[in-house]
């Protein structure tokens, strides 16, 4: 059994998403063990407990300094110890030592066609922004692993998402969850519990395992 543990900044759809294909058995072998915000308001707390998982508030504010922080954050994960930890919609910066600590086992969700609309100051809303202001006729979504860069990391997977005319960012916000991360997500999570994915030279490569059928 895959125990993960979320991280979560804000309405949690996609939280939501990954307990919903838990429940429907849509990904399997997997159990969320906590749920993390730095946001004591986010409504992705209020979800992890109404499904009886616990939710926990660390937020960079109620520390001196970021290093103050960053220790105290990792020291919770190692308590925790999860076996994968899933970022959905998370927009703080994971510390450099428990990228370390959790090699290719730090996933994240990405609202756009990685190299496209990412790296610092891309989140959230401001990435849809960005493709609507160029231009761009297609944007999707992006599932990787988390290593020291930002969204630099090995690629799980990718589906991309039509931009139409008269977009706003948050229709087309609301697209690119509907049409691609609230199904990429869930799917990596299932493909890594299930042993589906290893990383190889720093890249994903999707293995299928084969079921070995008895002759009869
Ligand atoms: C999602 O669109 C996610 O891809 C994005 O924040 C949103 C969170 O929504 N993440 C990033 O921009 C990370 N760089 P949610 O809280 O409803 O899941």
């Amino acid at each position: 059994m895959l125990k993960i543990v979320v991280c979560v900044s804000g309405g949690g759809t996609n939280l939501q998403a990954i307990l919903d294909a838990i429940d429907e058995k849509k990904i399997t072998n997997t159990e969320i063990t906590a749920v993390i915000s730095n946001n004591a308001g986010a409504r992705a707390l209020t979800r992890a407990e109404n499904h009886g998982i616990p939710a926990i508030c660390m937020s960079p504010k109620n520390y001196p300094d970021r290093a103050a922080f960053n220790q105290a954050f990792t020291e919770k994960m190692c308590e925790l110890n999860p076996d994968l930890i899933v970022l959905a919609g998370f927009l703080v910066k994971i510390p450099e030592t428990m990228v370390k600590k959790f090699s290719n086992r730090i996933v994240n969700i990405h609202p756009s066609l990685i190299p496209s609309f990412c790296g610092v100051g891309y989140y959230g809303l401001t990435v849809h922004e960005k493709a609507l202001e160029r231009g761009v006729k297609v944007t999707g979504a992006t599932v990787h692993f988390v290593n020291e860069g930002m969204d630099e990391g090995p690629i799980i997977a990718q589906k991309a998402v039509c931009i139409e005319d008269g977009d706003t960012p948050e229709i087309l916000q609301r697209r690119v969850m509907e049409q691609a991360e609230w199904i990429l997500l869930p799917q990596a999570i299932d493909d890594i519990a299930n042993g589906r994915i290893e990383v190889v030279n720093n890249k994903v490569r999707k293995t299928e395992k084969t079921e070995i059928k008895l002759q009869k």
